[in-house]
């Protein structure tokens, strides 16, 4: 590990003792190609070594995720692609969810998605090579991980094959750790954890790109349940992306549909989302509103925009966030109206940040979000 993030990772306090020299032992550049696209306040760059070295080495030691293939490896050349499909995740988020993987000296562990394989070096290093194995999806990125573990010098078993059945060959293990986004946990992965065990994965709905990172910890009744503790931002697993609704299938033709229903709102934006894009407000909503998915958008007159769409039919909402106000719905649901009575559930509860929700997977699979305790669960607001 280079010096600079390093030092950060102290600063922050994220580098525990125990995680130190795992860290010290894998430097994440052996795991990073030639051509990558760091994420920059600019949105993603590319940066060659070949081209340029110091920026290279400055991208490597930086504390941002670096995408390292796009669009499932269909893309050419060396600009950005359309969609990000594997990188080297952001270190302090790599962290974060080992601290709550809260590892033991010989735990067995699986790691899904292998990506660069810079997360099974560090797992390898921690737990001994032997109790490691990852699963990637794509056959090319799993094979340029395991180059790159090998000349790191790490032979942990790497399985190209869908994560989402887990690697029962291996199992049980003590620890699961998911390394790309998911909105339903697969049974398999309960199944394959020793009761007791944990699963620590990037959770979310599909209303937001916003995830939180879950810690599930297995009873011997076949469930898991955890809290969260922050927010995250990760690539979902292939197959559950989002399909992204078509504008036109919801508002055919010019102008506002026949049946618009038109109101107004004092609910600013602000009180919504933050310009972190993590705010707690943001995922109470994503929790309460189901099947629904919304997006920001500047209209014409430079006015921010929400606009709502329903996946399970084709309600619609679009929300004009200026002086006026104004609020155009259609469609059988009223989205931002669920929207508004879900801030309103969320403010009337004292706010409560992310590490106050938790998740329940029951024996039948069914996902239960929580809020304080797995006996509170969240409700739906369907208007
Ligand atoms: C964010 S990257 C993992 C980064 C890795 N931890 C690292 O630091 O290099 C997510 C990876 O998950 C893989 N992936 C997506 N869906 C998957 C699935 N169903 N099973 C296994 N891997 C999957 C992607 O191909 C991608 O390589």
């Amino acid at each position: 590990m280079q010096r600079e993030l390093r030092d950060l990772l102290m600063e922050t306090g994220m580098l525990t003792p125990d995680w130190e020299t795992a860290f010290e032992t894998v430097p994440r550049h052996l795991f990073l190609p030639e051509v990558m696209w760091p994420a920059t306040e600019k949105g993603h760059i590319t940066v060659s070594r070949t081209n340029d070295p110091d920026g290279w080495w400055h991208w490597a030691d930086a504390d941002v995720p670096i995408v390292t293939q796009w669009d499932d490896g269909r893309h050419t050349g060396s600009a950005p692609g359309a969609l990000a499909t594997s990188s080297s995740s952001m270190p302090t988020a790599v962290l974060l969810m080992f601290d709550e993987l809260s590892v033991f000296d010989g735990a067995r562990a699986l790691e899904i998605g292998t990506g660069t394989g810079w997360c099974a070096a560090l797992l390898s290093a921690r737990l001994g090579e032997a109790n490691v194995t990852s699963v990637e999806i794509d056959e090319a990125v799993a094979d340029t991980a395991r180059k790159a573990l090998e000349v790191a010098g790490w032979h942990p078993e790497v399985v190209t094959g869908d994560g989402l059945l887990g690697w029962p060959e291996g199992a049980p293990y003590d620890r699961i750790l998911v390394t790309v986004g998911v909105h339903e946990v697969p049974r398999a992965w309960i199944e394959q954890t020793r009761p007791g065990g944990v699963i620590v994965m990037p959770w979310g709905t599909r209303y937001s790109g916003q995830n939180a990172v879950v810690r599930l910890v297995v009873a011997d009744d076949g469930t898991a349940s955890g809290r969260f503790s922050r927010a995250t931002r990760f690539m979902h697993v292939r197959s559950q992306r989002l399909d992204w609704p078509e504008f036109d299938d919801y508002l055919p033709g010019e102008g506002w549909p026949a049946d618009t229903r038109s109101s107004t709102t004092d609910l600013p934006s602000a009180q919504i989302i933050d310009e972190s894009d993590y705010a707690a407000s943001d995922f109470a909503i994503s929790l309460l509103v189901p099947d629904c998915v919304r997006t920001f958008a500047r209209s014409p007159q430079g006015v921010q925009t929400m606009w709502l769409y329903g996946l399970a039919d084709r309600s619609w909402a679009a929300v004009y966030f200026d002086e006026d106000s104004q609020v155009y719905q259609g469609g059988p649901r009223n989205l931002w109206d669920e929207v508004e009575s879900a801030h309103r559930w969320w403010v009337e509860r004292g706010r409560p940040g992310h590490e106050e929700f938790g998740l329940t997977v029951t024996a039948d699979g069914r996902q239960e979000v929580w809020l304080g305790e797995p006996s509170t669960p969240v409700p739906h607001i369907v208007s």
